[in-house]
């Protein structure tokens, strides 16, 4: 009996030992990619920790910034490949994929992509033209070296209505096909995904669900949704699993993108990432300033234990979770939605090595 109960006491022992030395990108892999996005500074970072930091826990970087509109095409006949190409390099070295963040966003995106030469807003034709031209170069350019691309960015509303953003009031609801359209013919080969915040609303559900079939009645490819997952302690896991299955109804793959889980008081709820929200600075909506208590860090353990366990039990229809940020100090948590906040919403601390409930989910996996 001794003997059973000495053994059982080594392999516990042994399993967290194996835990704690497993990365999330090892420890993920027969499940889905595990990923961070990352800014251009994480890639010029002649650091060693931030370096070892992408490279060991992650399979899969998206770009936190520089392939969006307004960074890769700042002018309207001027590209900017340099920070992206950065990216992949780096990504390249590390054995790593990249997801491509974002082809069509309504935020983001430069003022000229709108104007004619007059500053008067341009037709319908001239912006299909603006965005084909956009996403068969930027597309064109990763041919090939990237996995997939999240072609349009928030299109849908909390009511389930499509967002009045430029794109749709001047082209009308099927910029979204369209551009979907415009990504498969610039790379037959890479998976196409619409990627969104809120995605424990049914409202929002449901409108993407009629987005992907839409999509599909045309002949176009989507592979994937992207839910977002900006969290925090009151997001209703229960609605994000009827996501999952919506999703996987359709016969599209499910993808977790921006993750990241506040553990600071909400000012009006969670907004998800309508980044047009903020709230002015408040002392006491800002009360980790010296560092994350116990209590609160074990909150985020069992929040996290409990999204991770729903993914793996759905991880047939996962094919990735990216952090949205490389450690904590980097979140843009830490600035929305009220600047000069101290948070800690990621996997890794501000010394990039992974937090406690690292090792915790990672123990799930076994
Ligand atoms: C949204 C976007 C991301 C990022 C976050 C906030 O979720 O998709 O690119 O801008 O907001 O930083």
């Amino acid at each position: 009996m001794k003997k059973i109960i000495l053994l059982a006491a080594v392999a516990l022992a042994s399993q967290s030992i194996m835990a704690q030395q497993t990365t999330l990108r090892e420890a993920f892999k027969d499940k889905f990619l595990v990923g961070a996005a990352i800014s251009i500074r994480d890639v010029a970072s002649k650091d060693p920790k931030v370096q070892a930091a992408i490279k060991n826990n992650f399979a899969v970087l998206t770009p936190e910034n520089c392939m969006k509109c307004e960074e890769i095409h700042p002018k309207k006949d001027l590209y900017d490949f340099r920070d992206a190409d950065a990216l992949v390099k780096l990504a390249k070295k590390n054995k790593q994929a990249v997801t491509g963040h974002c082809l069509v966003w309504h935020s983001q995106c430069p003022y000229w992509m709108f104007k004619d030469d007059l500053a008067q807003p341009v037709t319908r034709e001239e912006l299909i033209n603006r965005m084909r031209d956009h996403i068969h170069t930027v597309v064109g350019h990763f041919k090939g070296k990237i996995k997939g691309w999240d072609v349009v960015n928030e299109a849908v509303m909390e009511n389930g209505t499509l967002r009045n953003s430029q794109y749709q009031r001047t082209i009308g609801d099927d910029f979204i096909r369209l551009a979907f359209q415009f990504a498969h013919e610039a790379d037959p080969n890479v998976e196409l995904y619409y990627n969104d915040y809120g995605m424990d609303n049914p409202n929002k559900r449901q409108r993407v669900v009629e987005l992907i079939r839409e999509i599909k009645s045309h002949g176009g490819r989507i592979d994937a949704v992207g839910m977002q997952c900006h969290l925090s302690f009151d997001s209703n896991l229960e609605e994000y699993e009827k996501s999952i299955q919506a999703f996987r109804a359709e016969g599209v793959k499910v993808m977790v993108t921006e993750l990241d889980l506040s553990v600071l008081p909400w000012p009006q709820g969670n907004y998800g990432a309508s980044v047009e929200t903020n709230f002015d600075y408040q002392a006491r909506m800002n009360p980790y300033t010296d560092g994350l208590p116990a209590e609160v860090a074990q909150k985020q353990t069992d929040f996290f234990k409990k999204f991770f366990a729903l993914l793996l039990k759905y991880s047939d229809d996962i094919t990735r979770v990216t952090f949205w940020g490389l450690c904590d100090k980097d979140s843009w948590k830490n600035g929305w939605p009220m600047a000069g906040r101290t948070d800690y919403p990621l996997a890794l601390d501000r010394n990039y090595e992974p937090k406690p409930f690292v090792s915790e989910i990672i123990k799930l996996v076994k």
